[in-house]
């Protein structure tokens, strides 16, 4: 971990007298270590000694001008590879899962692009209570990793779960965190579409199909997990959000077009989704009515925007590297490599979706990977293999190129 930058954000509540202690172990670990400290951690902790063991300055006002004059309150958060909030309180969570940046850690917090470790410390009801419980869930699902709390007696008297983790275990986080996966991919951009589109026939009823979006969801969540800055657009699914992924939903593919080109730029487009080919040329604004005696209504179809063969020629839009899916019943291989060629994309994964591959709604894949000199055909495995396998091949791909 040597040399690795900390931004160390101290927030109100009793566990920041646990602070210093943290900081000395980080340093000895051979962290860089930079604090932030709210009014509040301020009525428990000095900044004098988060500066004597930082061995930093340490920033507390977002107005100040001499601040923001030599770091400003930007390059704090960009300077980091890290920020962690220890203690992380009740309140800060809440700024946090609300965006709201009225006081520099906040701002701070809503600024930055790096990975952020909180470390909730609070009062056991404050931390059961369901307004904590939901931002805690919602700070999870963009991506935040939560150390702790701990359970045992309160400063306050009282016994429970809300106790900050002891300074080893945050020092320990921060080691799982360095030490973790490389993230090859970091400072690159993915858009990646996932699941089936909805086109409508009236305001009611529409045109849909069968993908349940596993594999692009599951595409979009191994290249965060790479370091990656992702861009799932998806179309309905039953689906959890992807941890960490800017996650856009649209319902037919007039919307997702138009969504996947306000994400460019990109490195990377993965277009994984099931795309309707037609959608009726004639939807009305009402709901079509059934009268009896009279014929059912006729739905005149037309042909769909092609979202991957619009990005594969998007002239100095088109990402660098872009991927499509062919889903093939028959001569997967002679198919994709031809779907290639006509769309203008650099890889196709070809999959096999006859009714005996079970590849619709089913956990499993079995598919070859078309580039544009060779035909690889991997083995059956789960769809969240082959996302990661792929997700490798895109980090290499642009480890090669450098
Ligand atoms: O033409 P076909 O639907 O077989 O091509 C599959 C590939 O094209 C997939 O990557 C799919 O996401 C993409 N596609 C698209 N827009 C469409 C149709 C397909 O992006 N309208």
């Amino acid at each position: 971990m040597q040399g690795k930058r900390v931004l160390l954000i101290v927030s109100g509540g009793i566990a920041a007298i646990k602070i210093p202690e943290t900081i000395r172990r980080m340093r000895e670990r051979g962290l860089n270590v930079r604090c932030v400290l709210t009014e509040g951690g301020a009525q428990f902790v000095t900044p004098l000694s988060l500066s004597a063991l930082s061995e930093d300055k340490v920033y507390s006002d977002i107005f100040s001008l001499t601040d923001e004059n030599e770091m400003g309150h930007i390059n704090l958060s960009r300077d980091a590879d890290v920020l962690m909030v220890a203690p992380a309180s009740a309140d800060i969570m809440a700024k946090m899962a609300a965006g709201l940046a009225g006081d520099l850690a906040s701002t701070v917090l809503l600024a930055t692009d790096k990975p952020v470790i909180c470390a909730p410390a609070m009062n056991v009801r404050m931390w059961e209570h369901p307004a904590t419980q939901a931002n805690v869930e919602l700070l999870k699902s963009r991506g935040v990793i939560m150390v702790g709390p701990d359970e045992g007696d309160m400063a306050c008297g009282e016994y429970g779960m809300g106790r900050m983790a002891e300074p080893d275990m945050l020092v320990k986080a921060l080691e799982d965190f360095f030490l973790a996966a490389p993230r090859p991919l970091e400072g690159r951009h993915a858009v990646v579409t996932s699941g089936p589109t909805h086109e409508p026939i009236d305001p009611v009823r529409y045109i849909a199909n069968r993908s349940s979006g596993k594999q692009g969801h599951a595409i979009a969540a191994a290249l965060q997990k790479l370091g990656c800055k992702t861009t799932l657009v998806t179309g309905p699914t039953n689906l959890k959000d992807p941890v960490g992924c800017d996650v856009i939903r649209i319902e037919s593919a007039r919307d997702m077009l138009a969504a996947v080109e306000k994400a460019l730029p990109a490195d990377i487009a993965v277009c994984a989704a099931a795309v309707a080919d037609w959608r009726t040329s004639n939807a009305p604004d009402q709901k079509i009515k059934k009268q009896a005696g009279s014929a059912p209504p006729s739905l005149e179809m037309v042909e769909n925007p092609d979202i991957l063969s619009t990005i594969s020629n998007a002239g100095n839009k088109r990402p660098s590297l872009v991927v499509g899916f062919a889903a093939e019943t028959d001569d997967v291989i002679e198919n994709a490599t031809s779907k290639r060629e006509r769309k203008g994309c650099d890889w196709i994964v070809a999959n096999d979706v006859s009714p005996q591959a079970g590849t619709f709604a089913g956990d499993d894949n079995t598919v070859h990977l078309i580039t544009s000199g060779s035909a690889e055909s991997w083995p059956r495995m789960t769809k969240t293999d082959v996302a990661n396998q792929l997700a490798s091949r895109i980090a290499q791909h642009f480890e090669a190129a450098e």
